[in-house]
């Protein structure tokens, strides 16, 4: 692929595990089994093309409500995914990040450790950057931001006439990250979701039928093109 813009940060929402699965006559779970897979080829493809940061809706914090053996599923997903890169990230050049709240009760110590290990063992890693949206909610993301802002302002760390929009977004889980240029949700569901709600405000998006499970490289490669014919104006008039 030509990589003259390449979008610096791609954020995604992973749709459409579990209509894959009911058309395949398989359980939710192996939906979210071969969507694992899916995720882990994009996030090479991604590195190999030059992106810098991506970030992926993993799990929602309205996730919970789902049937209990789907979330036992999807943790089972995520403690394996992180046991299989902590093994793997001396030979990795990958940064892994997450986003949402992890120090929430409703996650499980163990979960918990091998995340903030994950992070540590990578945080000096050059290459891609991995946003794992885990226990993630934009509206949550953004009470948490404002509780630290007023504790930050109570301890007189700073003072309330800084806080202005640059300084607020320091305070969101993705920190001193770009905003994602694009976002890409599949399985032809037309809506954000809570999904980065401060940080998607002038992304470009991309939506595509395509269930998560089938979503290959070219696909992706896709989405990139059709970022790269888009003119982004950030509100200006040209
Ligand atoms: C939405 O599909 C997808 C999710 C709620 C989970 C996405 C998670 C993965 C792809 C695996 C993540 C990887 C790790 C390592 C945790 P859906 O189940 O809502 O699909 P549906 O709308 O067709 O029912």
């Amino acid at each position: 692929m030509d990589e003259t813009k390449v979008p610096t940060h791609v954020a995604i929402i992973m749709d459409g595990n579990g209509r894959w699965a009911k058309e395949h006559n398989l359980p939710r779970n192996e939906g979210h089994r071969r969507g694992t897979k899916t995720l882990e080829n994009i996030i090479k493809h991604a590195a190999h093309i030059g992106i810098e940061y991506l970030t992926v809706y993993a799990f929602s914090t309205e996730n919970w409500n789902r049937p209990q053996s789907e979330v036992e599923g999807l943790i089972k997903l995520l403690r394996r995914y992180l046991d299989q890169h902590i093994k793997k990230a001396p030979s990795e050049d990958i940064r892994f990040n997450a986003i949402g709240d992890i120090f929430s009760s409703n996650i499980p110590q163990d979960l918990r450790d091998k995340i903030i290990h994950l992070q540590e063992i990578t945080k000096d890693k050059k290459g891609l950057c991995f946003n794992m949206a885990f226990n993630y909610g934009g509206r949550n993301e953004i009470i948490r931001a404002c509780k630290s802002i007023i504790n930050d302002i109570l301890l007189k760390h700073i003072d309330d006439e800084m806080v202005n929009e640059e300084v607020f977004a320091k305070y969101l889980d993705t920190g001193h990250q770009p905003d994602p240029d694009l976002m890409i949700r599949t399985s032809g569901e037309i809506r954000t979701s809570n999904f980065l709600p401060w940080q998607l405000t002038y992304s470009e998006f991309y939506f595509t039928s395509c269930l998560w499970p089938e979503f290959t490289v070219q696909e992706f490669d896709m989405a990139i093109d059709e970022y790269r014919r888009r003119k982004r104006r950030f509100g200006n008039s040209e």
